[in-house]
């Protein structure tokens, strides 16, 4: 494969969408081919996937439910997009990947990161993230973001202490693999962090065009 696989992660609210379109905008002015993407989701039939996920139900979704949906969305993504755009030669950005699994299902729900880690060597096989942009805040100025969006997910349904322990995860995952995670203090105004992105450019750049 000769593309670059970057994704971005952080709570709700965090500017994950909002500076994935700022960093395909700079790339694609350097005249860099960027395949943009999302998950759970970035296929039609992994995008039921989602509105499974994410729709609030009367019927409690059991925790492995969630988990098993999230990565077999993952792997329609995985089959029909990323890995075809990658072997195109693209960069990938992709909001949200297997680090908000280990953060959601693991951190969040407690699941075991070693469970995770199975489903993730049996769906991905070897393939990883390039690089991971981890956007972290304090969780409540994250909720109140993304409360102003309107309707709250099944996601943001949850409580504060669930969010503390996404955020705990994805900061620890940073931590033991500082080369693959930059962490972007996503609390501050967004022009701040687009300047701190601005910053990132020359090293994604030299590695987009590797
Ligand atoms: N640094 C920031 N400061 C203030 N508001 C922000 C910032 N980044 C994003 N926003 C706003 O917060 C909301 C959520 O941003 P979004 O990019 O959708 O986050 P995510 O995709 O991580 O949930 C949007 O209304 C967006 O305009
Ligand atoms: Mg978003």
């Amino acid at each position: 494969m000769s593309g670059l696989f970057i994704t971005l992660e952080g709570p709700e609210g965090a500017g994950k969408s909002t500076n994935r379109d700022y960093l395909a905008n700079c790339l694609q002015a350097r005249g860099i081919n960027v395949l943009l993407t999302r998950e759970p989701g970035g296929t039609p039939l992994a995008e039921r996937i989602r509105e499974l996920l994410l729709a609030p139900t009367d019927e409690p979704m059991a925790a492995d439910t969630e988990l098993l949906l999230m990565f077999a969305a993952r792997a329609q993504h995985l089959e029909t997009v990323i890995r075809p755009a990658l072997q195109r030669g693209e960069v990938v950005l992709c909001d949200r990947f297997t680090d908000a699994t280990y953060a959601y299902q693991g951190g969040g729900r407690g699941l075991s990161f070693a469970r995770i880690a199975i489903l993730e060597e049996f769906v991905q096989g070897a393939l990883r993230p390039d690089l991971t942009l981890v956007f972290d805040l304090p969780v409540e100025v994250g909720l109140s973001r993304a409360a102003a969006r309107g309707r709250l997910d099944r996601f943001e349904q949850e409580g504060r202490g669930f969010f503390e322990a996404v955020r705990k995860t994805y900061l620890q995952r940073a931590a033991v693999a500082p080369s693959r995670y930059r962490v972007i203090d996503a609390g501050q105004p967004l022009a701040e962090v687009q300047q701190a992105l601005d910053q990132l450019l020359p090293e994604l750049l030299e590695r987009c065009l590797a």
